[in-house]
């Protein structure tokens, strides 16, 4: 994929539904009794392999217009897939699903492409395991195929060593099939669209601090779902516009949660012309975000923060690299076990535009504002890795290449088109 130079973003754009929350509402309104039905649906590839998922156990999920209906059946309504189930590269669709394979009457295995193949599942088998589960990793390193014999489950409290909302959902909705009260305790504030959603559909889950709490076999009901759009896919204007001379653009309901929003932050400590209009604080918090093309400067981004803007870190890297000054990032060691080693891969290709960069064991030095050129830039099959450096593409001078671009079609399928719907013609 090449990418073109673009100056003076002007205009408006409504980002596609955020990935996170497309997945929830599928996967809950399966749970639950009648139709749910989902706006601005995420159509990207890690959501569709979530509905074939459910699909396989007997689960009637149609388009109809722009939406999503889902016909669910109840908490125990799902029927033995007849064939494995195929997460495609999809975390969330793996690690959440796991959680609800383990409280059900029948076998199931889980599988997917190399990248899944390789991340580590040891973190939901764990505490799923403590729970009475019955889960094998078939090649036994911890990783996907996944073989499920469902169990009943006890209820437990589980200290989580990572902050994920992954694992975090994981242990809740294996939660709804247990004997008591199940609990998870993470280190910092994950996501919480789960804690929000499931109580939408009727389930009984609490928080308090990093602590949340399920009572076992909710009754949920079908809803409407009106899916925010993905901040995590507005970074990327976020990004261009603040980046890009004489930019003005307009990012239409964008999902704000503030355990996702933490990118707004850094931007505002980096000096960016960030407005958030027409806030709504129904459901999800959303905005609209009106950039501005601005000087940036460096910052360090750690601790707390860091599960809030773990997915942008990608494209917070390249901004550090357009900023003046230096930015640190550290405890995000996360990021190496992301679709790729994050860490690794934005290094790597960061140096290859002329960027100041040094990898730590849990994130980043960029010594920002050296002149950066066009390159040919590895995504690693990485859809957030092609999308920051296609940014990245259109603000710096020389011919940019990206190899395998089309991995974008994950979380964002139009997204050059998006990309290039805002500069001159
Ligand atoms: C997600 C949680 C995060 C994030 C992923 C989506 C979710 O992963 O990186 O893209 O929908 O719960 P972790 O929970 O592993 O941090």
């Amino acid at each position: 994929m090449e990418i073109k130079k673009q100056t003076n973003l002007r205009g408006t754009l409504t980002v596609p539904g955020d990935k996170s929350i497309s997945h929830r509402a599928v996967m809950f309104g399966s749970l639950a009794k009648g139709t749910t039905c989902i706006s601005h649906f995420l159509e990207g590839a890690d959501c569709l392999s979530t509905i074939s998922c459910f699909r396989k156990m007997g689960i009637s999920i149609e388009r109809r217009k722009s939406e999503i209906l889902v016909h669910g059946k109840g908490l125990h309504g799902l029927s033995a897939p007849e064939a494995l189930l195929d997460v495609g590269n999809s975390g969330t669709t793996t690690r959440l699903i796991s959680g609800i394979l383990a409280g059900q009457k029948f076998i199931s295995e889980l599988d997917g492409d190399d990248s899944i193949r390789t991340r580590p599942m040891k973190r939901i088998v764990t505490p799923l395991a403590s729970m009475g589960a019955d889960i094998t990793s078939k090649r036994g390193n911890g990783c996907v195929p996944l073989l499920i014999h469902g169990k009943e489950l006890h209820a437990v409290h589980y200290d989580s060593p990572v902050a994920s909302a992954q694992v975090k959902s994981c242990v809740l909705l294996a939660g709804m099939y247990a004997d008591g009260v199940t609990s998870v305790t993470e280190p910092f504030l994950s996501r919480n669209h789960t804690e929000i959603m499931l109580n939408y559909f009727g389930a009984n889950v609490t928080s308090e601090g990093t602590t949340a709490s399920i009572l076992p076999e909710p009754v949920l009901e079908g809803r409407a779902v009106k899916v925010p759009g993905d901040i995590s896919s507005a970074a990327y204007f976020i990004a261009a516009g603040l980046l890009t001379p004489g930019s003005e653009i307009l990012l239409k309901n964008v999902g704000i949660n503030p355990t996702r929003a933490g990118m707004l932050k850094v931007c505002m400590d980096m000096g960016a012309d960030i407005t958030l209009l027409n806030q709504s604080t129904e459901g999800e918090p959303t905005a609209d975000l009106l950039i501005r093309t601005s000087n940036l400067k460096g910052t360090t981004v750690e601790g707390a923060v860091i599960p809030t803007l773990i997915d942008e870190i990608p494209m917070i890297a390249v901004m550090a690299a357009f900023a003046d000054g230096t930015t640190v990032i550290r405890d995000a060691q996360e990021l190496k076990v992301k679709e790729s080693d994050r860490i690794t891969v934005m290094v790597e290709n960061l140096k290859r535009m002329g960027a100041d960069i040094e990898g730590t064991d849990d994130g980043m030095i960029i010594h920002g504002g050296k002149p950066l050129h066009g390159a040919t830039i590895d995504s690693h099959l990485d859809h957030r890795v092609a999308m920051s450096f296609a940014v990245a593409g259109t603000i710096c001078d020389g011919s940019m290449e990206i190899l395998h671009g089309d991995c974008v079609k994950i979380s964002y399928p139009n997204f050059y088109q998006d990309l290039y719907s805002l500069g001159d013609k």
